[in-house]
């Protein structure tokens, strides 16, 4: 039988490090090395039976009627959608618009739902904890609901509150006590008159020691590796407590580090619950048990650990796409 070819389209820039023509192009938003991204692309020029449409930026798109227009081109003609790239992250944006309408039509890989859920901590811990993963344990509350909180705060001795959407940790804070949640909570209502981050969101506070801290990154179903920040990412949250925390906003100072087998399993049944196929989850260690707090939708990149494990990053990337290109296949066929 002559199975008809298919269609895969892929926005997939790499990472801007000097000044260059592509910069203008990719507004800086590409997250992998031009090294690793030309790999990739090559190992796309390779595949057989597929045709291949590169560089369709859906951030340079237009919608109409529920149809996705870039430079000419319909997204919604193609079979499979891969994009791996900044985007705006903020509620609503026409970014994540774009990839939730193209995913109506043709499979988009990162889910766009899913990478959504993702983006808030709250809905991914939910998430998560529905699944059964050991995850940080939540409460969202409006602040004028605020003394209703108080008897989990007692239960729980101490909290962390956090914003969201936030990252580079910061704005997670420690919560020692119900009067100072409620002064704190008081003060940026009397202030803004408003909650910013629409609701508040509680963890509860888990001891742990921070040399403990792990880091994962996963793609399409394999735990590629585990992470540890350097001692220069560590800052005191008070209380003797210490916190993961990058005050330059920059990444990076980190080295490989083993995964216990429970590490993996929680990870992995995570990855599944979550449904993001590039995504990182960060354990702390409470008690002798791993426990999630923290489900990044870029995860950790690090080029040196993926050589150090003999790992090639174009290679993880494309299992990805054949895999999904498998899946795409048989479901058309
Ligand atoms: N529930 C918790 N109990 C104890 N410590 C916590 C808890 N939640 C977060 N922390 C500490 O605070 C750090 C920052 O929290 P979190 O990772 O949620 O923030 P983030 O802004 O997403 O950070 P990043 O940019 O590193 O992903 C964690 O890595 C951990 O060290
Ligand atoms: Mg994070």
């Amino acid at each position: 039988m002559n199975r008809k070819k298919l269609k895969l389209g892929v926005f997939i820039p790499p990472r801007i490090t000097e000044v260059e023509p592509g910069a203008v192009h990719h507004a800086g938003i590409g997250r992998i090395p031009r090294a690793t991204q030309r790999d990739l692309m090559s190992l796309l020029d390779s595949l057989d039976g597929v045709e291949v449409h590169k560089d369709l930026n859906f951030r340079q798109s237009f919608i109409h009627n529920g149809k996705i227009y870039t430079d000419g081109f319909c997204l919604n003609n193609l079979d499979i959608y891969v994009w791996y790239c900044e985007v705006d992250r903020n509620v609503g944006s026409y970014d994540l618009e774009v990839l939730k309408t193209l995913a109506r039509d043709i499979r988009v890989v990162v889910d766009p739902f899913n990478f959504e859920v993702g983006l808030d901590k709250y809905l991914a811990h939910l998430r998560l904890s529905k699944a059964g993963v050991s995850v940080a344990e939540t409460v969202l509350f409006d602040h004028n609901n605020i003394q209703r909180v108080k008897g989990v705060l007692e239960k729980w001795g101490r909290a962390i509150l956090k914003p969201r959407r936030g990252k580079f940790g910061k704005g997670v804070m420690l919560i020692e006590s119900y009067p100072m949640l409620r002064d704190m909570v008081d003060y940026i209502s009397s202030t803004t008159g408003l909650s910013p981050d629409k609701a508040y969101m509680l963890e509860r506070y888990y001891d742990n020691t921070i040399d403990d801290w792990v880091g994962t990154t996963i793609i399409n179903g394999e735990l590629v590796y585990g992470y540890r920040k350097r001692t220069s990412k560590w800052v005191p949250l008070g209380g003797g407590a210490m916190k993961v925390y990058d005050a330059n906003e920059v990444g990076g100072e980190v080295e490989q580090c083993d995964v216990t087998p429970e590490q993996e399993r929680e990870a992995l049944t995570a990855y599944r619950a979550l449904g993001c196929e590039i995504v990182g989850f960060d354990f702390i260690t409470h008690k002798g048990k791993p426990i999630i707090v923290d489900e990044n939708t870029f995860p950790g990149y690090y080029e040196d650990i993926f050589r150090q494990l003999n790992k090639n990053p174009a290679d993880e990337f494309f299992k990805l796409i054949t895999c999904e290109l498998n899946r795409t296949g048989q479901a058309i066929a």
